[in-house]
């Protein structure tokens, strides 16, 4: 694993489709990471275990996604002071409130930066850990700004789209 790296992650193998959108950016942003399914309330000793040895290998950010009562991420930062990124997964009736709520409402001290419910989420935590890591790499930070200009570019060429279907 290139150091340094960021470890993903989630609850349950049924978190894995949208928990792999954050490898997706990634591997278009030459990031390094790892992706782990572990559980805060199904394999707790595992979990902290691995957390204590991501850092020593070098992790800098964690991303953590679970859905239900979601404490994976709030588990994670309990056991590190590297910055964890939290994912609210819908996979329940209440389509990711549930785990909206218990990822957010973390008691001060032990701060965990979510993100939106599901796929979305996913991307962005990727970003914001992208951006994270950027801070101590100038080459990294330049191709986060290339990922921002090409969303731009984007955008206009489809309201470019748009107009010309009008006119
Ligand atoms: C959470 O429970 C997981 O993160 C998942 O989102 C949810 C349901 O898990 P499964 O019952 O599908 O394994 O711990």
């Amino acid at each position: 694993m290139s150091k340094p790296f960021v470890s993903i992650l989630m609850g349950s193998e049924s978190d894995l489709s949208i928990m792999q959108a954050a490898g997706d950016i990634f591997t278009q942003l030459q990031i390094g990471y790892e992706i782990k399914i572990t559980s805060a309330h199904r394999t707790p000793a595992i979990t902290q275990q691995f957390i204590s040895d991501a850092e020593s290998r070098g992790c800098e950010v964690f991303i953590a996604g679970a859905g239900l009562a979601a404490h994976l991420a709030g588990a994670t930062a309990a056991h590190t002071t590297k910055p964890v990124i939290g994912v609210p997964i819908d996979s329940g009736p209440l389509n990711g409130f549930d785990a909206l709520l218990s990822t957010v409402q973390m008691p001060a001290g032990i701060p965990v930066a979510t993100v939106a419910i599901g796929k979305t989420g996913a991307k962005n935590a990727a970003y914001l850990a992208a951006q994270i890591l950027s801070l101590g790499d100038a080459e990294l930070a330049q191709r986060v700004k290339a990922e921002r200009a090409a969303n731009s570019d984007k955008v206009q060429s489809q309201d470019k789209a748009l107009q010309d279907s009008l006119n």
